[in-house]
């Protein structure tokens, strides 16, 4: 198991390790200077009235944050130590391997991340760059998808999360969607009967490593085995947006390997396990492929490897800190958060709530309760269930506290 920040530099980082530091020490001599010429802007403190304005979202968003149950948010982090980089304006734009023309970004820790994950995964010759949320990352995946087998129809269960149904149409990519077992899973055998319908035609795969609402795992064995049975040419992408932070630290759980599976990505949000207070993600895929989303850009003096220019660079700051500093507990912070989810599921089934906890989840589904409860709770709903995840601040006293509430 990974427990710290991959110190084993790669002849390949270590170049680039030695071309971040030059930058870095020629950048430095010619700093005071430019600081000499700079103009300042004056800045006054908010108004009374600003400062009103101010604390009034401020309470709101503390009441809202204590209450917050319904979606896979990491609330409980604490960054204060990186409040000093809060000056800076930090920007990854361009290839997040190249230094191209601008020096206020971080990819020197977001290639430490990138290469943590790669472990995580068992993904070898790895390349991957800090997106901004689980939508990205899917959507870099379709394109390469779609890039590498042009002609391919997209699959997908119905419980897959809404995002992929849009690039679909974004990337008038035709898309087949297969039906779900009741508990969420993909029905392997109706996607079996879909690709079989159009075996003429290579498949881009969307694997849900978790699904959204019931946080069901779609298996990648069987889907791997009933496309090379068809020999169907395929790229098969997993959504992990939450459990690609789970799966690796639950013992029965299947593996997310791409050294033993001919899997192509893998999407994983940033502020679900790790906790940010901004969103972010993470898309993580073998290099070999990228060559077909790349385009020099004077500009920027980089290529132009990812779907958005600008991107975050405290993002990075944040995943690199919670990997950082966390991520020996990693392990035990998802088992404190199986085991808490277990203590919910069993507290709804005794007041009749009929609850659904799949394995290898956090994601607690049961009976709606009233509007109000869900209001108070921020539940997320689909007809008449709705759901608890059980992230790392879902303590067993505020499950008692939401059960009382269900008893009121
Ligand atoms: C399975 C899955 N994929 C993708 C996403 C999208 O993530 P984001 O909101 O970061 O774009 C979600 C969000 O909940 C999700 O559950």
């Amino acid at each position: 198991m990974l427990t710290e920040i991959n110190q084993d530099l790669t002849l390949e980082k270590l170049l680039l390790k030695l071309q971040f530091s030059l930058y870095f020490n020629k950048a430095k001599g010619s700093l005071n200077a430019v600081k000499n010429n700079s103009q300042t802007t004056e800045f006054s403190p908010p108004s009374q009235k600003h400062q009103e304005i101010l604390k009034v979202l401020q309470k709101r968003l503390a009441e809202s944050t204590e209450f917050l149950a319904g979606y896979p948010l990491n609330t409980d982090y604490d960054y204060t130590s990186l409040i000093p980089f809060f000056q800076y304006h930090l920007n990854n734009a361009g290839a997040p391997r190249e230094l191209g023309n601008i020096g206020i970004h971080t990819k020197e820790l977001e290639q430490q991340c990138i290469s943590w994950l790669a472990q995580l995964y068992e993904l070898e010759a790895e390349w991957g760059y800090v997106t901004s949320g689980g939508t990205e990352g899917n959507l870099y995946s379709i394109f390469l998808g779609r890039e590498l087998l042009p002609d391919a129809v997209l699959y997908s269960s119905k419980d897959t999360h809404y995002s992929i149904a849009k690039i679909a149409r974004m990337l008038k990519i035709p898309h087949v969607v297969i039906n779900s077992q009741p508990h969420g899973e993909i029905d392997y055998e109706h996607l079996k009967q879909e690709l079989l319908k159009r075996a003429n035609h290579s498949a881009i795969v969307n694997l849900n490593v978790g699904t959204t609402m019931k946080g069901a795992v779609d298996k990648i064995e069987p889907v791997v085995d009933i496309l090379e049975k068809l020999k169907i040419p395929f790229h098969i992408h997993c959504d992990g947006a939450l459990g690609g932070m789970l799966l690796p630290y639950i013992e029965a759980a299947p593996k997310i390997s791409f050294q033993d599976y001919p899997i192509g990505s893998i999407a994983v949000s940033g502020h679900k396990f790790f906790g940010s207070p901004i969103p972010y993600g993470v898309i993580l895929t073998r290099q070999e492929y990228t060559h077909k989303i790349k385009n020099k850009i004077e500009y920027i003096g980089s290529h132009d490897t990812t779907i958005t220019g600008s991107r975050s660079g405290l993002a990075c700051l944040f995943l690199w800190y919670a990997i950082a500093t966390r991520s020996q507990q990693f392990a035990q912070e998802v088992l404190t958060c199986v085991e808490n989810a277990q203590y919910l599921y069993q507290r709804l089934q005794k007041i009749g709530y009929n609850p659904l906890l799949n394995d290898f989840s956090t994601t607690v589904v049961f009976d709606k309760p009233s509007l109000e409860i869900c209001q108070k709770w921020q539940l997320a709903t689909e007809g008449y269930i709705a759901h608890i995840v059980v992230m790392q601040n879902i303590s067993r006293m505020k499950i008692d506290l939401f059960i009382q509430d269900l008893l009121a």
